[in-house]
């Protein structure tokens, strides 16, 4: 059966003695609560993966990046490799997070090169989708994820797609604390996993894990987990505050 997975992006937040503070208290915390089956990632920004890693090998989260390059090495200043992540253990990396298609103009064709080069080095992307309002507004925003997603994850054999973690996040709800309803989010991730039945079989989208994400905080997390198809949560703000991310990393 698929993994229940709640996941935290930091994004571009917190100082190195902040960030060693805040992933101590939520490790802390994750020793004296039932998780369940469900799967706990932090995903910090790129220079504390190690610090992140080390407290990790003894805890009950994994980790993930925000982003990489889409090469193993090379001139390219400042970008950072799958490559360097995997020898860090480094085990998921969120790609395709509408901040990254907004503010660096990431396009479909480009999310799937990064695929490909963490799927080669077996991490785990958590690969997210989701319409703009006026998308939405518009009717359209089955259309667009469906682009989203054939085109950076479609070409992927039936093997290689079971190792991506899907987070449908409308770019509405992302930070404005307007959340999707739970029957948007339902009827979004139940969209997602026939595209899935209809170019995979029936069993690979029963076994892929499909996020939802968008102002997910501690009040609404439960009732929206308990749908169906929604697997769990990629956390924004609320990832930052231990108590809030604990009750929902236990809201299954
Ligand atoms: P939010 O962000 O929870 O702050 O809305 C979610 C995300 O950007 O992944």
């Amino acid at each position: 059966m698929r993994k229940q997975i709640v996941a935290g992006n930091w994004k571009m937040n917190k100082t190195f003695s902040e960030a060693e503070t805040l992933i101590t208290e939520i490790a802390d915390a994750l020793d004296d609560v039932d998780l369940k089956d469900a799967e706990v990632i932090l995903c910090p920004p790129a220079i504390y993966l190690e610090m992140a890693t080390d407290v990790a090998f003894e805890s009950n989260f994994k980790v993930g990046a925000q982003n990489i390059y889409p090469e193993d090495s090379g001139a390219f200043t400042g970008e950072i490799s799958p490559l360097m992540l995997k020898e860090l253990n480094v085990t998921y990396c969120i790609i395709g997070h509408s901040e990254r298609r907004k503010y660096f103009h990431e396009t479909n064709e480009f999310l799937q090169r990064k695929v490909d080069a963490l799927l080669k080095h077996h991490i785990r992307p958590i690969f997210c989708c989701g319409e703009v309002l006026p998308e939405r507004e518009a009717n359209q925003h089955f259309e667009v994820v469906k682009k989203q997603v054939q085109e950076s994850l479609f070409h992927l054999s039936m093997e290689s797609f079971l190792d991506v973690v899907i987070a449908y996040e409308p770019v509405w709800a992302i930070g404005t604390g307007v959340t999707a309803t739970k029957e948007q989010a339902q009827e979004m991730h139940a969209y997602i996993r026939g595209l899935i039945a209809e170019k995979y079989d029936g069993s690979t989208a029963v076994e892929t894990t499909i996020l939802y994400g968008g102002s997910c905080n501690g009040k609404n997390a439960r009732e929206l987990f308990a749908q169906p198809d929604v697997d769990g949560g990629l956390i924004g703000g609320a990832s930052l505050k231990p108590d809030e991310f604990l009750q929902i990393a236990t809201s299954f």
